[in-house]
């Protein structure tokens, strides 16, 4: 297998997907999406092409869907996948919770067993920090207990986790890495492609972007009362681009290797909610004027990384700082203040 490899992304037009895809082919690999579109819109794709300087190969499938998915690897040799696609509405799962574990899970069951059929070995799987619950003592590491979640979209995670870390114990072919994201934020440095919720964000970043355009009338901070230095929650907030780059990161570990490896991916750093919103109303050099709330259920006062583990396996670790996080994610919300215009 050559340096240069060819990748399978699910979930590629999504927010973390097509960054990640921008990324693996500036680093000259070659990317194909697999979406359904159900979050995220084909107009990301025109502008992955402008970034990445090539048109990547697209096939509007749901990975959940055997036939489909066969019939993509029937056409399209690749050395590698990234599983992005999923749901990732926490409260959405709480009020649907079985089409979260239908769609979350058979995708992930469905691509490992037709990754199988179609000899294709390796696998970096999108978790999240959410499988370690609520814990006692920060910062987070690998080997503290999962599985204690809160909500099933976390639980869908977790299981996610499991299926696929006994599909590499079983297997003497399969390598599988599992990236624990903490908070993404931010967009690529063009302002091209940025983070496009639907509807009205869930969560603090976009929420506080659609708010400096004007897009969002009022911002709430929910719960003042944590105990954290300004009674906000503080939450471990990664740049997109970071985040990307540690998927090619784990790629280059994970090819030609058998097993499973799992990472957190996150700065090290905590930020209040109210630190974020003054480092955005500098990025924006607007003032933004929040109101206090309640707190909002399932949240957990802290959450930060212990990042070492990929600094010390995988060679990578987060460059940009929060100033450069909100600087980005506003060239994008300002230049785009509808997104991809869906
Ligand atoms: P996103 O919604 O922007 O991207 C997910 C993509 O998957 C979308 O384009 C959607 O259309 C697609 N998709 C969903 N179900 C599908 C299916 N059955 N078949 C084909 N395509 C399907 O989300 P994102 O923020 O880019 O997140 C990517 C992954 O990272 C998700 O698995 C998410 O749970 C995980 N994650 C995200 C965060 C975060 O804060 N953004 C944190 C931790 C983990
Ligand atoms: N917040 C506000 N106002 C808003 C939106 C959010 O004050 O308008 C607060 C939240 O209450 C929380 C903090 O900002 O205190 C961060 O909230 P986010 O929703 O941005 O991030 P979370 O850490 O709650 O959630 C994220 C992902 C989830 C994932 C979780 C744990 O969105 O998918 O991290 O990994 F499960």
């Amino acid at each position: 297998m050559s340096n240069k490899l060819r990748v399978l992304l699910t979930g590629g037009c999504g927010y973390i997907g097509s960054h990640t895809a921008v990324e693996l082919m500036r680093a000259g690999h070659e990317v194909v999406i697999a979406d359904n579109l159900v979050n995220s819109s084909a107009a990301v794709l025109p502008r992955i092409e402008e970034l990445g300087g090539k048109k990547p190969a697209f096939y509007n499938v749901d990975v959940c869907d055997k036939a489909a998915l066969d019939d993509l690897f029937n056409r399209e040799s690749v050395d590698a996948v990234i599983h992005f696609a999923g749901l990732k509405c926490v409260p959405e799962s709480v009020e649907k919770s079985t089409l979260y574990y239908r769609n979350n899970l058979t995708s992930t069951i469905n691509l490992l067993e037709r990754m199988a059929d179609h000899g294709v070995n390796y696998i970096v799987f999108s978790s999240s920090a959410t499988v370690y619950g609520e814990q006692d003592t920060m910062p987070l590491r690998e080997d503290m207990p999962t599985g204690a979640c809160t909500n099933p979209y976390g639980m869908t995670k977790h299981m996610s986790e499991i299926i696929i870390r006994d599909a590499a114990k079983a297997s003497d072919s399969l390598g599988a890495v599992l990236l624990r994201y903490f908070n993404p934020i931010g967009a690529d440095a063009s302002g091209r492609i940025g983070e496009d919720p639907q509807g009205i964000p869930n969560n603090l970043l976009p929420y506080v972007a659609q708010f400096a355009t004007g897009r969002r009338k009022r911002l709430f901070v929910n719960g003042n009362d944590y105990p954290t230095r300004d009674g906000t929650c503080i939450r471990d907030y990664i740049h997109v681009t970071d985040l990307a780059i540690a998927h090619i990161k784990a790629l280059e570990f994970i090819v030609g290797k058998q097993g499973h490896e799992v990472f957190n991916i996150g700065t090290g750093n905590g930020y209040s909610v109210l630190e974020v919103i003054e480092a955005f109303s500098k990025a924006c050099g607007k003032e933004l004027k929040y109101e206090f709330a309640p707190r909002r259920a399932g949240d957990i006062p802290t959450c930060y990384a212990d990042p070492s583990k990929a600094e010390r396996l995988l060679g990578w670790r987060a460059e940009r700082d929060l100033k450069r996080m909100c600087e980005d994610t506003w060239r994008w919300q300002s230049n785009n203040p509808m997104g991809y215009g869906k």
